[in-house]
């Protein structure tokens, strides 16, 4: 049986994060605590995520001239959106922009995680770049991270 590869790690993430985000786009002006709450859970979220990406994954498509450039603007996409989560930050969570704020956010991480995941996508060029050990080496290497964050 082969070992699971590091990519429906990566979905499983993309999907946890976009439930966050349905559920702090349920609340109200008034829910300032669950929305700090969830804020928080988002911002760690993504931020493991995308440090990951650009430090393990990322590397090994702009090696290949296939996906240089879709990769420069997928990083060019994580800074933008680190760029929203500081500024999130920063928002009270009954200011009337927390939630335009999120929205924004919750859209540029949709718009993201099309482009990787879609036919034809940095995924789908990840599996043919790279051989199952890889795959495999890689998933192995950001369950730790996640462990070293919960921890
Ligand atoms: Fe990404
Ligand atoms: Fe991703």
């Amino acid at each position: 049986m082969s070992r699971p590869s590091i990519i429906p790690l990566l979905k499983k993430d993309h999907k946890e994060v976009n439930a966050l985000f349905k559920e702090a786009l349920a609340t109200s002006d008034n829910a300032g605590d669950k929305r700090t709450q969830l804020f928080s859970q988002i911002n760690e979220a993504l931020t493991l995520h995308t440090r990951f990406e650009e430090e393990n994954v990322y590397p090994l498509l702009l090696e290949q001239r296939k996906t240089k450039e879709d990769t420069l603007e997928a990083e060019e996409e994580h800074a933008q959106i680190k760029h929203l989560l500081s500024d999130i930050a920063e928002t009270a969570s009954d200011d009337e922009r927390w939630k335009p704020k999120i929205m924004v956010l919750a859209e540029d991480v949709h718009h993201h995680v099309k482009e990787e995941e879609k036919a034809g996508g940095l995924f789908e060029e990840l599996k043919k770049a790279v051989d199952d050990e890889t795959l495999a080496a890689l998933a192995e290497q950001f369950q730790a991270s996640k462990n070293a964050a919960v921890s």
